[in-house]
């Protein structure tokens, strides 16, 4: 059986990378909804009935459990899902609480999507655990289009995320939650505008740890997990995995080596 994983866009293969480093022995699904991108600027019940579709398609594709590989539909839609489904759904949410833990009384910034900005799910969790008042959070919606044209380093890029920093003092910050899945392809770019104390931290390893922890329990691992780190480099050619936009498999060669120059990219900015 396969391991559904989706997003909106590429963003979710932040999450799908993960993955086939942890569990390179599965079948992977990736299902980027491109036909709805961005979900961000969306309403919440559009996100939910894009979400419920994916979901279809990765049941009758014969999915094992899904892995919502986007913070924005996780906190709009995985709860519903799993009172709609019966397999195992896996979300992703802003790693805040470990970077207030880490934070040492300096600010944390969260960045995500609109939606996930404004969703009551990211509010509760700050009100639980930010006693000190240290969290602020941005909206960066123009991220997610550079991410999907491929425009990772530019000078544009540079300038949005300048501009959308300058109204703080960043010298006052210890951590950045990346809290949106498209975000991780600009890792380099968020170094380099950051003071060197700021660490950069996301929720994409967890939610992978989490989803191999249910299928451990479950007993439906295709193989028990490595102990040691995998590396990407040597397993690569050998992970199985199919990816679809908005449930059209893509099958042409270019498309195919693009995705491959994203991984390629991924991987440098996880080992960042
Ligand atoms: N990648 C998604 C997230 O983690 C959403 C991007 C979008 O479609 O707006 O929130």
């Amino acid at each position: 059986m396969n391991i559904g994983v989706f997003d909106s866009g590429i963003g979710g293969m932040t999450l799908l990378h993960q993955a086939m480093v942890l569990m390179p022995h599965e079948k992977f699904l990736f299902y980027a909804d491109t036909d709805h991108v961005p979900y961000g600027t969306k309403s919440k019940e559009q996100v939910i009935s894009y979400v419920d579709g994916v979901i279809q398609f990765m049941i009758s594709h014969d999915c094992k459990a899904v892995l919502i590989a986007c913070n924005t539909a996780t906190a709009v839609a995985a709860a519903p899902m799993r009172s709609k489904y019966k397999l195992p759904i896996i979300g992703i949410e802003p790693a805040v609480k470990p970077a207030v833990a880490e934070s040492e009384g300096k600010r944390v910034m969260v960045v995500a999507t609109p939606l996930t900005v404004h969703e009551e799910k990211l509010r509760n969790l700050v009100q639980r655990v930010d006693n000190a008042h240290l969290v602020d959070l941005l909206a960066l919606p123009r991220l997610v289009e550079f991410a999907e044209r491929g425009e990772f380093v530019s000078e544009a890029v540079t300038d949005y995320l300048k501009e959308q920093f300058s109204e703080y003092e960043l010298e006052r910050y210890g951590e950045l939650v990346l809290g949106c899945t498209h975000f991780n392809f600009f890792k380099d770019t968020f170094r380099k505008l950051m003071p060197e104390q700021v660490h950069m931290i996301d929720g994409s390893l967890g939610a992978v740890r989490q989803l191999a922890r249910i299928l451990e329990a479950e007993g439906a691992l295709a193989k028990p997990l490595a102990q040691k780190a995998q590396s990407w480099e040597k397993n690569k050619n050998d992970i199985s995995v199919r990816y679809f936009e908005s449930g059209r498999e893509i099958l042409d060669a270019g498309k195919l080596h693009y995705i491959e120059s994203l991984h390629e990219r991924l991987e440098k900015m996880r080992l960042l």
